[in-house]
């Protein structure tokens, strides 16, 4: 019998969470508190708060190095991060978190301002990932149920990185999934 997700999710963190964020100067764990917090003072629904959280579990899911990036390598975080969460939470949660690079690409595309906004890194690793996308891939993307909130999470994904920033701890996240997220759990 598997641990309740919010469980798995803790141990998540409290394994990984400390790694750095690629060549930010934040750490997983930072980033994703950031991530939910703007997604919270937005007033967005639980489940794009937890979309917000979880957006880059899959980087917390494999051994890659953390400089993966640099060394060339697309480790598809939002695929592993998706197939981890789709056990347990609808569309509403897992369609963000697949599409929030594919959101990069498309913000490149579509708003003229978005590009030079980027982080080197976001940059860097945006050529690993497809590069800004083009008018028939836009066209796709726009067909998602949930692209305009993979496009939301994505605007919070890039200013989540402000060293010592304050924000609720990990639990108060967890307590909102626990109570406000209809969640499947697996069991065996
Ligand atoms: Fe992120």
């Amino acid at each position: 019998m598997q641990a309740p997700i919010t469980e798995q999710l803790e141990r998540v963190f409290a394994n990984k969470g400390d790694s750095q964020y690629g060549f930010e100067a934040v750490t997983q764990l930072e980033h994703a508190l950031q991530a939910a917090t703007l997604a919270e003072a937005e007033a967005s629904t639980p489940e794009l708060i937890a979309a917000a959280l979880l957006h880059d579990i899959g980087h917390l899911l494999h051994d890659l190095p953390d400089d993966a990036t640099v060394r060339g390598i697309d480790d598809r975080h939002e695929v592993l991060g998706q197939r981890f969460l789709e056990s347990y939470f609808g569309s509403a949660v897992t369609e963000p978190v697949k599409l929030h690079v594919d959101a990069k690409r498309f913000l490149c595309a579509t708003d003229s301002s978005y590009e030079s906004q980027l982080s080197e890194p976001s940059r860097q690793s945006m050529k690993l990932q497809g590069g800004i996308m083009t008018p028939a891939e836009v066209e796709a993307f726009s067909a998602f149920t949930h692209h305009q909130e993979a496009v939301r999470l994505r605007r919070w994904d890039d200013l989540a990185k402000v060293v010592d920033l304050k924000t609720p701890p990990l639990t108060h996240f967890l307590e909102i999934i626990a109570a406000e997220v209809p969640i499947s759990e697996v069991s065996e």
